[in-house]
């Protein structure tokens, strides 16, 4: 049987994952398989992590990552720290001594991956990813090699495990956004400065890497939308769920003529969607392909084990030489693909939900929808209940197709009305 040398960077809740598989005796891993890795040496900052794992005299245990970069034996390094600094600097000393490199960083991939991507091309290796979107499933190498037939229309899901807890609490157990986001705090999902997750932007990293794979472009991360759910009202919840949508985290990316749309938002989705059952912590991510047509991936999207599977997987393919094949097949971050723009969040179309607060008198509702027809923006319904908000009441709509230019236009104008009282609300859908 071949084997071949791993060193674990950052040994925390993913490392240690991945440690277990590792180590674990009757691994699955010597069944399947006539080329096995080998761990060989972990490197954390913090020492006292070897007092939590149970390993074996003879892997090497350091606070000094040069150690396992400098070490000839060793063939991949496991980047598992996350953030841009040191894993940009590690990353790149560990390729240019010859390693291949397996991480799960979607922030550092999603900011520097053209840069890091080229970097390994030059040193003749490769970088693994699995591990950075969807945690356990295996959506890069669905997106990289089992759409390969297929040109990707659209790639959209929810791709935030934290987000969609919170959310799934806020809908099914009717808590409001701060209690959701403590028990998610509680449980360990969120972290104690939650807004990496509760804005969208890990979303939004996640989504760069897909729809790079997915379309085969590059593009200005920075143009990517990116909205979160801290201001999402229980209320909201409700009046969707009687016009029959349930509201998600979306990350979407769509091509469009001549550019793309990457948008991350609260999105309103109808009931018998498939992506409105996915709950709790659980991810999906549609793919939507020219021969294929529509498809959909679920599992959980974080955790040790699940992203420690994804993490496994990426290694047996840089063993089986696998990853240096795609890798360097691959156009995606080669900066040798299409450098095509996002559309601006004002050119896009969508269904809206809209609640305004306004006064209860005779012609409200007209004075609203004249200004939001003088915009080509269309009615689909309207609700109103009695209920008071300081004398005040919701009155919620769901528009047809708009361009949100127009929208926000309408809106601008609605807002000057004396019969609107508070801010009006708007979600986006997705059909
Ligand atoms: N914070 C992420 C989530 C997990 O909640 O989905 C890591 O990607």
């Amino acid at each position: 049987m071949r084997t071949f040398n791993v060193g674990i960077v950052g040994v925390g809740i993913v490392g240690t994952g991945v440690v277990k598989i590792l180590l674990e005796k009757h691994s699955p891993l010597l069944e399947k398989l006539d080329c096995v890795p080998v761990l060989k040496g972990i490197a954390d900052r913090n020492l006292d992590v070897r007092n939590r794992i149970d390993l074996p005299s003879d892997i090497l245990f350091t606070d000094d990552v040069d150690i396992l970069i400098n070490d000839p034996d060793i063939h991949v390094i496991i980047e598992l720290i996350g953030g841009l600094h040191p894993a940009k600097e590690i990353i790149t000393k560990a390729l240019e001594k010859g390693k291949d490199i397996v991480t799960a960083n979607k922030m550092l991939l999603a900011l520097h991956g053209l840069e890091l991507f080229r970097k390994a091309r030059q040193c003749g290796k490769s970088i693994s990813f699995e591990a950075s979107v969807g945690g356990g499933i295996p959506v890069i190498a669905a997106l990289r090699d089992g759409f390969i037939a297929n040109r990707i229309e659209s790639i959209f899901g929810i791709v935030n495990g934290t987000t969609n807890y919170i959310l799934t609490k806020m809908t099914k157990e009717h808590v409001k956004y701060s209690d959701a986001l403590a028990e998610a705090q509680k449980m360990g999902y969120a972290e104690k400065d939650p807004s990496m997750d509760v804005d969208g932007i890990d979303s939004s990293h996640k989504l760069a890497i897909l729809a790079r794979i997915g379309f085969g472009v590059d593009f200005d991360y920075k143009d990517i939308y990116c909205e979160g759910i801290s201001t999402i009202d229980l209320s909201d919840i409700w009046y969707a769920h009687e016009l029959g949508y349930t509201l998600k985290l979306l990350a979407v990316a769509k091509r469009i003529k001549s550019a793309i749309e990457l948008r991350v938002h609260p999105t309103l989705l109808p009931h018998d969607h498939p992506l409105s059952s996915v709950n709790g912590v659980f991810n999906a991510i549609c793919v939507n392909g020219s021969a294929v047509g529509e498809t959909m991936l679920y599992g959980k999207g974080a955790g040790q084990m699940p992203t420690a599977s994804a993490v496994v997987a990426d290694l047996v393919d840089v063993g089986l030489g696998r990853a240096g094949i795609t890798f360097h097949a691959m156009k995606t971050f080669s900066g040798n693909c299409e450098h095509i723009s996002i559309a601006d969040i004002m050119q896009i179309k969508t269904r809206y939900y809209l609640r305004f607060s306004v006064v209860d008198k005779p012609g409200v509702l007209a004075k609203i929808s004249g200004i939001l027809g003088n915009y080509e923006i269309s009615i689909a319904s309207v609700i109103q209940h009695k209920i008071k908000e300081n004398g005040n009441v919701p009155l919620v709509m769901m528009t047809h197709l708009a361009e949100e230019g127009n929208l926000q236009k309408a809106l601008t104008e609605i807002k000057r009305l004396d019969i609107i009282k508070d801010s009006t609300k708007f979600l986006r859908v997705e059909e």
